[in-house]
């Protein structure tokens, strides 16, 4: 049987989050959604309820409640803001799946803030030890949840991360969002996956190219 995950979005009134939060109320879901801005969390929850009554969505206004409710966290918030959100979710994101979407870039676009040997979803690791840190969604763009199927293929997002099972449960969120999930390695892969976001960036700038097709490595 199917049951209920209880999915926390911690930054949902973003690009990022309000685009996963959308895709995921049509799924089999309960939505927590945070963010620091309470009235555009309301109005964001609102707009979800008038697009899909069914939706089992909730406002939060704290991190910790949200979090230790959650069977999954999606940190949804800039990349320098991921410490502060580590520091108060370490104790109730214990054993849990915590899904790093961060992109480290620097101002020009043109690289990580990062060193070259981790990654934002590493870095995230070592502040939530106990939690099973997964990166998913940092290679497809926001705007991809509105269509996540362009000429006739789902969008991929790459995903990686060192436990199973946590894999297979980042795999069909991914999937509940309209994208096609793809298995890419352990939590170390985090490291190419930051860095192809920076190189689809630049052949954006460079050559106009399709930013929101997005990364299609397989076809299927
Ligand atoms: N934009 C994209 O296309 C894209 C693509 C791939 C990956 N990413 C990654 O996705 C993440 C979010 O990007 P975005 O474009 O969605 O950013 P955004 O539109 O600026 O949204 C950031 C969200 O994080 C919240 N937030 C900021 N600081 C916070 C804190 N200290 N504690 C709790 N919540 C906080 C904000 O809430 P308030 O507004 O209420 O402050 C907002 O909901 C980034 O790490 C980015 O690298 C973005």
């Amino acid at each position: 049987m199917n049951t209920k995950q209880t999915i926390a979005v911690i930054g949902a009134t973003g690009n990022m989050g309000a685009g996963i939060a959308r895709n995921l109320s049509k799924g089999n879901y309960r939505l927590l959604l945070c963010a620091n801005n309470q009235e555009k969390l309301q109005a964001l929850v609102q707009d979800i309820r008038r697009h899909n009554a069914a939706a089992d969505i909730e406002a939060v206004d704290c991190t910790v409640e949200a979090s230790w409710e959650a069977d999954s966290i999606i940190v949804a918030v800039p990349y320098p803001a991921e410490k502060e959100v580590a520091d108060k979710i370490r104790k109730v994101a214990n054993q849990k799946s915590v899904i790093s979407i961060s992109n480290p870039l620097n101002a020009a676009y043109n690289g990580l803030t990062t060193a070259p040997d981790t990654s934002a979803a590493e870095e995230l690791q070592k502040l939530l030890p106990n939690s099973k840190v997964v990166k998913a969604f940092n290679t497809v763009f926001a705007a991809d949840f509105a269509t996540p199927v362009l000429d006739g293929k789902q969008v991929d997002s790459f995903i990686a991360g060192n436990n199973p099972e946590a894999l297979q449960t980042v795999a069909e969120l991914v999937s509940a969002t309209g994208l096609n999930p793809v298995i890419a390695g352990d939590l170390s892969v985090s490291r190419t996956l930051e860095n192809m976001t920076v190189l689809l960036i630049q052949l954006s700038m460079k050559y106009n190219y399709n930013w929101l097709a997005g990364w299609k490595v397989l076809h299927h």
